[in-house]
């Protein structure tokens, strides 16, 4: 399907909540638009309580003038299905449609995103709202694309939600004998008789079971992912040629498997907010984003003019706006769309700023909204060839999921914290990196990054196996492929799945806080002390893609350690610093390789410095965004100082878009 529909070029534009204002403000924001080069809006994505202010009667009045107005501006239209926020009188005509909280509250209106999926009302509900716009909306021309609900996030557990996690177990498990075995519920007398005894994860008086946790987060994704597949089979029937999506968002508390959403929607898009490192942060969302759009285009549907960072909202620094919109769209994003077009004078997100700031047009936002709407129709050609990635790294929800459950012998273990680091360390030294699923086809790539990828099933390692024989270089870190799908841990050694590909057994971990560092040195061959050197010696050397490496001087591992035997495989470094925690580590194997196959496969048991990572790796500094798509190249310096890059001279915040023969070497 062509999605946009109509676009050949980038999209422009945001949410556009015109409800929100006088309707004399809606003539200024069309004529501001233009001046901007918006060419699309998300409309209507909190309108319920305004298109149906009461049960059954409809106003659309007001959305009928708003999509001509735009149409009449020549802005196109992705027009939302309402359903993030049902009005006050469905949560008090329909209470059962309220979000029950672990403990038991049931929510009430007067916030947003109140609503219980699993409930029959609320999902009749939906389909009504959805059918009812698309019967309205179905040929207006300014119709472009459907923004189905809005960032997919609220669990619930109430009584319709235990009815059906009950059905969803069935037909995972098909036994009750099979779900008492993958819970391990013979553990704390919590073996089940029968389907009716099984409730969500609700507030229990001691750690619950983290499987019934991790199946419980599989199905409230597969439970939205209905809700969704609900209004698009209804949009599809009545708008049969106009594309369907939703906008994923990012963070551990998201619900949503988005690989598996990815089949499901016509275009992938997400809303990104970065925070402490934006540039680094944007290009790891884009990735992302690329990854579970399987490399095809996805949009960036909703981005803010200032940084959030937890206590406070800062200014984006002049240009910025312009550069991490330009990263998005390097990496792959059909366009730069933001949240908000117009900043709201009232409501909850009065201070969530917008492209048309409280000061208005005269802003200096307002002028660099507009120099960006210029940039974008020049960058088409940039963006007709495929993102080339040098590198993969590997992210999987479900292991990070698993890495939130209770009782981990570290409460600071993050797979997509890990993963962040992996590529940070990359993009840090202009390596573009897919970002993709351990199931993915990994033969293309020269080097591969598992960082912390606590779970794992069978067929996923594998995958890896057989990456590594085919002579793939595969660097993993450490508390990967512990557990299997389950949750449960793999016996035997650590990291279980990996054990042979790897060539150690992992005895024990030893957790770090955070004040000790330990002290690691390159070393060739194997250590004296570990169990079953194998390998002769081999002496150190640098090789492209990843190590052997050779430390010029000490390096440190925090945060977490293991005590490594190897088994086939070659110690890299050996711990050197004292370990007071627990059995010494001191002269034990800290970072190993294994050959297998064609291949060779590193493990890396503590967390190093990113500097450290990249000398492992063999990376030299980049110091700009270097960003590859066919004869085109993507250079953007997010920094204060001028750089000079393949010839291309770079002042403090710039960028440059070329094709490669203009370019140095
Ligand atoms: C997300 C939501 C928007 C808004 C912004 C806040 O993108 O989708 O509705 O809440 O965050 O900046």
């Amino acid at each position: 399907m062509d999605w946009p529909r109509g676009f050949g070029g980038l999209c422009y534009g945001g949410d556009y909540n015109p409800e929100q204002w006088p309707e004399e403000v809606w003539k200024e924001d069309v004529a501001l638009m233009r001046r901007a080069g918006v060419n699309l809006v998300s409309v209507g994505v909190f309108s319920w309580a305004r298109l149906e202010p009461t049960p059954g009667a409809y106003d659309f009045g007001w959305l009928d003038r708003v999509l001509d107005l735009l149409h009449d501006g020549g802005i196109r239209v992705n027009l939302a299905t309402p359903t993030a926020s049902p009005p006050p009188w469905f949560g008090l005509a329909r209470p059962d449609a309220l979000t029950v909280t672990p403990d038991g509250t049931r929510l009430t209106h007067g916030s947003r995103d109140t609503y219980c999926v699993h409930s029959p009302a609320y999902r009749a509900a939906s389909v009504r709202i959805a059918r009812t716009l698309a019967e309205r909306y179905r040929d207006h021309p300014a119709l472009t694309m459907w923004h189905v609900h809005n960032e997919y996030g609220t669990v619930c557990h109430c009584d319709h939600a235990a009815d059906a996690f009950r059905v969803w177990l069935r037909s995972r498990h098909g036994t009750l004998e099979a779900l008492n075995d993958a819970w391990t519920t013979s553990f704390w007398s919590q073996h089940y008789s029968a389907w009716e005894q099984i409730t969500p994860p609700r507030a229990t008086q001691y750690l619950p079971n983290p499987a019934q946790v991790l199946d419980f987060r599989r199905f409230v994704s597969d439970a939205m992912l209905d809700h969704f597949r609900e209004q698009k089979a209804v949009l599809r029937e009545l708008t049969p040629n106009i594309p369907v999506t939703t906008n994923f968002v990012l963070g551990d508390w998201v619900p949503v498997n988005q690989r598996h959403w990815a089949a499901e929607v016509d275009l992938v898009a997400i809303d990104h907010y970065p925070s402490a490192d934006p540039p680094a942060e944007t290009a790891f969302a884009a990735d992302l984003a690329r990854g579970w759009a399987s490399g095809k285009p996805w949009l960036l549907m909703e981005q803010a003019v200032v940084t959030y960072t937890g206590p406070r909202m800062l200014a984006k620094r002049p240009g910025e706006i312009t550069r991490l919109s330009l990263s998005h769209i390097a990496r792959g994003s059909r366009g730069a769309m933001f949240f908000q077009w117009r900043a709201s004078r009232g409501g909850a997100e009065l201070w969530h700023a917008g492209m048309v700031p409280h000061a208005g047009p005269d802003s200096r936002i307002f002028r660099e909204i507009c120099d960006l709407g210029a940039l974008l129709p020049t960058l088409q050609d940039a963006c007709a060839a495929p993102v080339e990635a040098g590198a993969a790294i590997l992210w999987d929800v479900e292991a990070n999921w698993a890495l939130q459950a209770p009782g981990l012998p570290s409460t600071e273990l993050n797979h997509t914290e890990a993963v962040r680091q992996a590529h940070r360390v990359l993009y840090r030294h202009g390596v573009t990196a897919d970002l993709v699923h351990p199931s993915a086809d990994l033969s293309a790539y020269p080097l591969v990054l598992v960082p912390s990828l606590y779970l794992i099933c069978d067929a996923d390692a594998e995958n890896l196996r057989r990456y590594v024989a085919g002579g793939g270089t595969l660097v993993v870190s450490y508390l990967s492929g512990v557990a299997d799908e389950h949750a449960r841990v793999r016996l035997g050694g650590y990291p279980g799945a990996l054990r042979d590909l790897l060539g150690i057994r992992v005895e024990e971990f030893h957790p770090l806080p955070p004040d000790i560092a330990l002290t690691l040195s390159a070393r060739s061959g194997p250590h004296p002390a570990t169990s079953a050197p194998t390998e002769a010696e081999t002496p150190a050397r640098s090789r492209p893609g990843a190590g052997p490496f050779a430390y010029g001087q000490a390096e440190t591992g925090t945060f977490w350690s293991e005590h490594v035997h190897l088994e086939g495989a070659e110690a890299l470094a050996v711990y050197t610093g004292p370990h007071t925690l627990g059995t010494p580590l001191s002269g034990r194997p800290a970072i190993t390789r294994h050959s297998y196959g064609s291949g060779t496969a590193l493990y890396v048991s503590t967390r190093l410095t990113d500097d450290a990572y990249a000398r492992l790796l063999g990376l030299e500094p980049v110091p700009v965004e270097l960003v590859r798509r066919g004869d085109w190249l993507f250079a953007i310096n997010h920094g204060d100082e001028e750089q000079r890059v393949k010839g291309l001279h770079l002042p403090p915040g710039g960028f440059a878009v070329r094709t490669r023969p203009d370019l140095e070497p």
